[in-house]
């Protein structure tokens, strides 16, 4: 809604954020990282594993790059985009930071893009999940996935795989409408059917009733996408709905069993087959001493979310390498494009056309290791590029 006094905010805004543009890189001696997270409300784990995870990798690597010290301030959005938007502005504006990072969810990336193409900063985002993110500011970089990455995959495992009749249960936003369009492009291209499709809120779903009617549906799979933080709340409910019981087995991007929460989730996730950029179990030894690492330091396992933050800490580290301490915007993603480096999750890289992440998809079990539950890899495809961008 255009009204006089949101006219001159914007205008105010506007002014302000271009008058620091002019401002010369070599002016400040520490580099400020505005570290935008749900920190509370239902995707507060999200917020915690990338907090957690960049800590780690600040105690590990020192907190000064090029000579220059690295200051994060961390700001709680509640996952709310008005917030974002609004934390976004003040970290710009008054403590004019040199990127903007986090994002825990869809809207709070797009509702930062304007202002990082205004200020001419990095936004750095580290958890969202839609394809079109990348395309709102030629100033975003991403170091989490996109929905396509997995979806295209597991939609062809499970043609390949018999599996003929698949009901979806998708969260009802941009992710969840990314990962029903792709899975369901492959999965019916290969002769798969949709038998039942329903779409649950994002807040607080009660997946209750939905779950009787997948169950009703009797199909030979359930395709599920709900955003980190909420597989625990419905695979609890999936268990007392006894759809376990009835062999309708889970499968999905692996949000659903972020490591996270999975080991809490019981016997009834046993089985279920996710295709997904990382799985705690990934046999690398570099995945071992983060793992051992991060639950020495904060007593869980790290989840794809604090992987996804790590490797967006990393990213901001090298570019300043590269730069020599240059804090100029389009140095900096200059810089980030095309980098590539071995992460806890595989070996990935930045896309120099899309500024969007390339990496490995694997394909994984739940399966008990040593009594714990994990998503144990089985396939692997290497270097998948985002094809939700190109497709639409
Ligand atoms: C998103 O909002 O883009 C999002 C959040 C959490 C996920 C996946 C996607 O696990």
């Amino acid at each position: 809604m255009y009204n006089r006094r949101n006219m001159l905010l914007w205008a105010a805004t506007t002014v302000s954020v271009a008058g620091l543009c002019a401002m010369p890189a070599h002016a400040q001696d520490s580099v400020k990282i505005g570290l935008i997270l749900p920190m509370t409300g239902g995707q507060a784990s999200t917020g915690k594993q990338i907090d957690n995870a960049i800590k780690l990798y600040m105690q590990q690597k020192g907190d000064t790059v090029a000579g220059k010290k690295i200051e994060v301030i961390l700001k709680d959005d509640a996952a709310v985009p008005d917030n974002t938007k609004r934390l976004a502005q003040e970290l710009i504006v008054n403590d004019k930071v040199n990127f903007i990072a986090g994002f825990g969810v869809t809207p709070a990336a797009l509702a930062a893009a304007p202002l990082a193409t205004q200020a001419k900063i990095p936004e750095v985002v580290m958890a969202a999940g839609t394809s079109i993110i990348t395309e709102r500011s030629p100033y975003i970089v991403r170091t989490s996935f996109t929905l396509a990455q997995s979806s295209t995959i597991i939609g062809d495992w499970a043609i390949k795989n018999g599996i003929k009749k698949v009901a979806t249960l998708t969260s009802d936003y941009a992710p969840g409408n990314d990962a029903l369009t792709f899975f369901k492009q492959h999965f019916t291209a290969g002769g798969g059917e949709v038998v039942e499709e329903v779409k649950v809120p994002l807040a607080n779903p009660d997946f209750a009733p939905f779950l009787q009617r997948m169950k009703d549906a009797k199909p030979d799979a359930m395709f599920v996408f709900v955003p980190a933080g909420q597989g625990g709340n419905f695979m609890k409910q999936y268990a007392e709905r006894g759809l376990d019981k009835s062999g309708i087995k889970v499968i999905g991007p692996g949000d659903v069993m972020d490591d996270d929460l999975l080991n809490n989730m019981g016997d009834a996730a046993l089985g279920a087959v996710t295709a997904h950029l990382y799985s705690a179990a990934h046999p690398s030894a570099m995945n071992k001493d983060f793992v051992a690492a991060y639950k020495k330091a904060f007593g869980n396992r790290p989840g794809f979310m604090a992987v996804s933050g790590y490797d967006g800490i990393h990213l901001i580290y090298e570019a300043l390498k590269k730069t020599g301490g240059d804090t100029n915007g389009d140095k900096l993603i200059e810089a980030m494009k095309g980098m590539k480096w071995e992460s806890p999750r595989g070996p990935i890289s930045i896309d120099p056309e899309t500024r969007d992440i390339v990496q490995n998809i694997y394909i994984r079990k739940v399966e008990k290791v040593d009594g714990e539950l994990y998503n144990v890899e089985f396939a692997t495809f290497e270097a998948v590029k985002d094809s939700g961008k190109t497709k639409k």
